[in-house]
């Protein structure tokens, strides 16, 4: 159940099969962050951070930054490979890693609380929602509303493949999975889309997957 691809996560942060993982602050978030029009001093959520360099960029922009990480591998190397030299203490079950504005949790996100977190004003979301199976995905954004206060907003990227037969215009919208998980509680602003022609699978299988930036406002 909640966490069941744990034991694997922590294997491909060992064995160092980390593709995911962007060498470049994400130009997606640069360029729709300002968007979301927060007070300088918000409090921004990583869930599921990975080493993520966009922490660094949120950091730079002023908020304070606390990430959310199950692999100790991760979060040790996010701090060695920006050269920072964190401290570490326990919060409840999780030791938190800290260095000027970024913290990060390290442990099981179904696991934490608000009270763990501490007050957040937005989340920021890239391959958090969609590194978990879909099974799991209506348990994470049930647990996101448990741990956010109510005014919470929510930047969401994802990279979407159009279902089969589907229309053009429905594979450019919002899609159906984000509208039924998040629309009762929040209004969607899809903010931008973009086709990417994905050739990571040699150039005979190269096909376009749609890049969408998300911002989510609570209703
Ligand atoms: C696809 S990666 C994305 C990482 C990061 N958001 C990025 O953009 O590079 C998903 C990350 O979530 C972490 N993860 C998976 N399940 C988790 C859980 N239950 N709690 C905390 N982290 C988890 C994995 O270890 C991995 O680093």
């Amino acid at each position: 159940m909640p966490g069941n691809d744990n034991a694997l996560w922590q294997q491909y942060w060992r064995d160092q099969q980390t593709d995911f993982h962007q060498t470049q602050v994400n130009p997606l978030l640069v360029r729709f962050w300002r968007g979301l029009k927060l007070a300088a001093d918000s409090r921004v959520f990583v869930p599921l951070c990975g080493k993520s360099l966009d922490m660094i960029w949120l950091a730079q922009q002023g908020y304070e930054v606390i990430g959310m990480e199950l692999s100790d591998v991760a979060v040790r190397a996010f701090f060695s490979e920006n050269r920072m030299q964190p401290s570490q203490r326990q919060v409840a079950q999780f030791t938190l890693w800290q260095c000027g504005k970024i913290s990060i949790l390290c442990g099981d996100y179904f696991a934490v609380s608000r009270a763990d977190l501490g007050h957040i004003d937005v989340v920021y979301d890239r391959a958090a929602l969609t590194a978990l199976p879909e099974n799991l995905r209506r348990l994470y954004v049930a647990h996101l509303k448990q741990i956010l206060p109510p005014a919470c907003k929510i930047f969401l990227l994802t990279v979407e493949d159009a279902e089969e037969g589907e229309t053009r215009e429905v594979t450019l919208g919002a899609s159906g999975e984000i509208t039924t998980l998040y629309s009762e509680a929040f209004e969607i602003e899809l903010a931008h889309v973009e086709s990417v022609l994905e050739t990571d699978a040699g150039e005979a299988d190269a096909k376009y997957s749609e890049h969408k930036v998300y911002r989510l406002v609570p209703r």
